[in-house]
């Protein structure tokens, strides 16, 4: 397709005005107010070397660039060129271009050869995967797929919270109230049970907060009966996970979490000490990072037990070396922003130069509005909303919403699945991921709002135009080259100016590690997309205007559908 920069920068260009085609390129700006064009070239900074005017250089510019085809017209205000694009030859070129390409538009190869991890999710075994957890998930599956989508060889990481001083805590409560046939019956609700009445009890009797300590040290060292039932956990765990996991359609290459670097960490240890940064504090070990205002960085306890941050130095350097990545992305909270910053620091002050490429990327906090039927609780009172249930309710709800609209010729079961589970997805990547939001049902899935069932909805709606046109003889797929012409009415003209910015915005929304970008786009389309549906009736009589349009709704029907699949949304044909 045309590159209208790179085409402007070309007219533009003439070698005595001494700029080079990039440099030309990189002056071009998009006019606020429309009616100053789509493009505009300022010609301030030319008349120094000119000696002359710069809107008389301007004059010169535009009556060069005079009858080139994409453009409607060209003129000079002051010192500005103005380039005001041709409607119908721009619709004619992004659709051709997005029907070409389908799948593929958007998609880009900027990012090939390299290598770049996504960490995300990365729940706490042996506790439930609770709707804190989904923004992890959501937007770290996301970003996982920009990457993608921009050509990067990408690897996906669970970091498993599989280790830790609560382990020695899960052994004490198993052994002493637990059973069998209770935890093969409900692991993970079994497993919190018997971890919050270990905290309860732990009031009364702290000496069981020693025998944990001492369990999760053994669990360290390796012992046999230990091992045996942290693995079972972390398995039951996992199987409780991967359902969530499947309801989302998200996938993972590497399940290596905390306790994968368990025995890792000595070199580490010794290679801090070697550097001179561990000094000994209590008995415990530490880098002190007062001098960086970050506190300090506690590696080992006094009882010799490895600590979040030293798994995290080791998880750093273990990815470094086996996948020698371009960039490591840590889809993390933003309450761990200290830790990112201390373990940042550690890695620097040992002299791996690579740290810059690490990059937490946070998110705000979510939290349930007051009339919901839910609320966010603690995992240590036992009071928690699993995410499983909040899939499942979604669904439901869903179904009911789609029931009451007798949607016709629907199997509801299916889509009220994709749209349910859909919508929960959206409503994550709508805000700035910084931003703490409140999760409420009504706007979650109001099928009208700037939500997830509505951009489905437009989705479906377009397929919809197309069945109707192949019910009625004609065959989408082979319509060829269109007549643009009929695409310079205003609904028409925005919505190709849209559809034409997709690569660019996924682009910057990978840049940005902020899926947003692409959802409130999405917003954008599918509202234009119904304001053409509105303003211009599409199975008109005439051939040639009939074919212009229905070709600019299969663009944007491939585009609404490209755009939700890399946010991990499906696209129903029908709802
Ligand atoms: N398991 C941790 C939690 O649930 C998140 C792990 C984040 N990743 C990391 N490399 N520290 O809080």
């Amino acid at each position: 397709m045309v590159n209208f920069k790179k085409l402007i920068a070309e007219t533009v260009y003439d070698e005595a005005l001494g700029l080079s085609l990039e440099e030309i390129e990189g002056m071009i700006e998009i006019p606020a107010d429309e009616s100053m064009g789509d493009y505009a070239f300022p010609c301030f900074r030319l008349a120094k070397a000119l000696r002359k005017a710069p809107q008389l250089i301007a004059a010169d510019i535009a009556a060069r660039a005079g009858d080139a085809e994409a453009f409607e017209k060209v003129e000079n205000v002051n010192a500005y060129v103005n380039f005001f694009i041709d409607r119908a030859y721009f619709a004619g070129e992004v659709i051709d271009e997005v029907n070409r390409l389908g799948n593929a538009y958007g998609r880009s190869n900027s990012g090939e050869g390299r290598k770049v991890i996504v960490e995300y999710s990365s729940p706490n075994i042996a506790k439930p995967f609770h709707i804190g957890h989904i923004r992890s998930t959501v937007i770290g599956n996301a970003i996982y797929k920009l990457y993608d989508a921009v050509g990067f060889d990408v690897i996906r990481i669970n970091h498993l919270g599989d280790y830790g001083t609560q382990f020695g805590k899960m052994i004490v409560a198993y052994r002493k109230w637990g059973s069998e046939e209770e935890l093969a019956k409900d692991p993970i609700k079994s497993l919190l049970s018997y971890y919050t009445r270990f905290h309860k009890e732990a009031e009364e009797h702290p000496e069981l907060e020693d025998e944990a300590r001492e369990t999760f040290v053994k669990l360290e060292a390796g012992e046999p009966e230990e091992l045996a039932l942290w693995e079972k956990f972390r398995k039951l765990s996992l199987e409780e996970f991967n359902r969530v996991y499947d309801m989302l359609g998200i996938t993972f290459d590497s399940y290596a979490g905390e306790s994968f670097y368990s025995d890792k960490m000595p070199r580490f240890i010794q290679e801090l000490k070697d550097k001179g940064l561990l000094i000994e504090s209590q008995g415990a070990q530490i880098v002190d990072l007062e001098p960086y205002d970050l506190g300090a960085a506690m590696i080992t306890k006094s009882d010799g037990s490895s600590l979040y941050v030293t798994r995290d130095i080791a998880a750093a350097v273990y990815r470094k070396e086996t996948y020698d990545f371009y960039k490591c992305i840590y889809v993390v909270a933003s309450q761990q922003n200290l830790h990112f910053k201390q373990w940042k620091k550690v890695l620097e002050l040992m002299g791996y130069e690579w740290q810059k490429d690490c990059i937490h990327v946070p998110f705000g906090l979510v939290s349930l509005s007051d009339g919901d039927d839910i609320k966010m609780m603690s995992t240590r009172e036992g009071r928690v909303v699993f995410l499983e249930d909040v899939l499942n309710t979604a669904v439901a709800k869903t179904a009911e919403i789609m029931r009451e609209k007798d949607a016709q010729g629907v199997d509801i079961d299916e889509v009220s699945k994709e749209v349910g589970i859909g919508a929960v997805i959206f409503q994550e990547l709508s805000n700035n991921r910084i931003k703490d939001y409140v999760f409420s049902w009504d706007k979650v899935l109001n099928f009208d709002g700037e939500t997830g069932p509505y951009v489905q909805y437009t989705h479906a709606r377009a397929s919809s135009v197309l069945r109707k046109a192949e019910a009625a003889g004609i065959d989408v797929d082979a319509i060829g080259k269109i007549d643009p012409a009929h695409l310079s009415s205003d609904s028409a003209y925005t919505l190709a100016k849209l559809l034409y910015r997709v690569p660019e915005v996924v682009e910057e929304a990978a840049a940005k590690y902020e899926p947003s970008i692409v959802t409130r786009h999405l917003v954008d389309i599918a509202q234009s997309f119904n304001k053409f549906y509105h303003d211009e009736h599409i199975l008109v009589d005439d051939e040639d205007e009939k074919n212009a349009k229905l070709a600019l709704v299969k663009a944007s029907r491939t585009v609404l559908a490209n755009c939700l699949g890399l946010l991990g949304i499906a696209a129903p044909e029908r709802m």
